[in-house]
């Protein structure tokens, strides 16, 4: 990738990683950037670098542009090792004066790398730097998503330096909103809010409400992953406020996994109901779909119904797996229900029931257990469970 001027003199020298597919348990099908930025001013300030396999593609991104040596300050936002991984080769090769971070991004860099010979300054809230004709203020965003997360704002360009936030992890060799189809954009970045951002919704709110009383004039937001949004950053706005008041559509998920087809014929009888109740679903096998993008569908459906056999007293790994990324992620004003086949024991149901009672869901008792193969009277409970969730949907959106 090739530097890209994102605004007057301030440049994206990060890259592309086309490749990876596995981003801590999030599918990444479409791959990633890790985006850092370049403001070129009296002072030069470099934003964030990359992860460590890309640190010498940061470098040469660089060296189009400057002598690394020329600049002066690294802005470190985050401390999470996709973007911090290449500081100790960029710190070897620019040898700035001063490395700004937060006052937990300080803690975090030391135990990371040991940062006691590297001119640390610590900032807060509203603190401000000079960079010549800009400034940059600092604004920490402590738990979106680390402790020690912050943003940059450039106040004399419009532009918002917003670390993980309103990131997609999509590769591209596009830059800009306006360079690509925006509901894909949206898709892209509704499955980042959903995988990774989710728990921290409150957060985000009072962030979004901080932002709107200190009046920040914002333009362009550039976060250190996807695509930056400088044509319409009113649409990632209000969409993370959207996503973080966690407004469900009136929409059910039926998530499940089965073994010889009883749990699955169980699931097509709840959607039968759902469909008699006129209410919007998606099935969900877990066999076919990875957990990160049953998340996607999660952040918007108001009730979620989980199936799945017994198998050995338990419920089947991938439910199992993903219940226990689901609870993580925290999602909250859910609806749910449960069902499963079983030959003997028949744990699974009440296992995934007492999760759910866990994780705070709104349920819907009883669950539907059925001994090996459903029969006509055992499906049509299964087509009152979908009714009765469908008829607690409607009254609930
Ligand atoms: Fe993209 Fe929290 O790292």
């Amino acid at each position: 990738m090739h530097p890209v001027e994102i605004k007057k003199g301030i440049y994206n020298v990060g890259v592309v990683d086309w490749n990876i597919r596995d981003f801590h348990g999030y599918s990444t099908y479409k791959g990633t950037t890790y985006n850092a930025y370049l403001a070129l001013d009296e002072k030069k300030a470099l934003f964030d670098t990359v992860k460590k396999p890309f640190w010498s593609q940061l470098l040469h991104n660089i060296r189009k542009l400057v002598d690394p040596r020329s600049i002066d300050y690294l802005i470190v936002n985050h401390v999470e090792m996709d973007h911090s991984g290449s500081i100790p080769e960029v710190i070897e090769a620019i040898q700035p004066e001063k490395i700004f971070c937060s006052a937990m991004g300080k803690k975090a860099l030391d135990a990371h790398f040991g940062s006691d010979r590297w001119p640390l300054e610590v900032v807060k809230s509203g603190q401000q730097i000079s960079l010549g004709s800009r400034t940059v203020t600092f604004l920490e965003t402590r738990m979106l998503h680390w402790p020690d997360s912050m943003f940059s704002y450039i106040p004399e360009e419009k532009l918002l330096i917003s670390s993980d936030a309103f990131g997609q992890h999509w590769a591209t060799s596009e830059t800009f909103d306006d360079e690509v189809a925006l509901p894909e954009l949206l898709r892209h970045a509704a499955k980042y809010y959903a995988n990774i951002l989710l728990p921290y919704s409150p957060l985000i709110q009072k962030l979004l409400g901080t932002v709107s009383e200190l009046g920040l004039e914002i333009d362009t937001i550039a976060p250190d992953h996807g695509i930056i949004w400088r044509s319409r950053p009113q649409a990632i706005l209000e969409a993370y406020d959207i996503w973080s008041r966690q407004e469900a559509r009136r929409k059910a998920l039926i998530i499940y996994d089965t073994m010889w087809q009883s749990t699955e014929k169980m699931a097509h009888a709840v959607a039968s109901g759902l469909a008699e109740e006129g209410v919007s679903f998606k099935m969900m096998s877990l066999k076919h779909n990875h957990r990160s993008d049953v998340m996607t569908e999660v952040l918007d459906s108001r009730a979620l119904i989980f199936g799945s056999p017994t198998l050995n007293n338990g419920m089947l790994p991938t439910m199992a797996d993903m219940l226990c990324y689901l609870k993580g992620l925290k999602p909250a004003n859910k609806i749910a229900a449960a069902f499963g086949s079983y030959g003997w024991s028949g744990e699974a149901v009440k296992l995934i029931t007492q999760q759910l009672e866990e994780m705070k869901m709104d349920l819907l008792e009883p669950g539907v257990r059925v001994q090996y193969v459903p029969d006509h009277d055992a499906l049509a409970q299964c087509v009152e469970l979908g009714r009765k969730v469908g008829r607690a949907v409607k009254e609930t959106t």
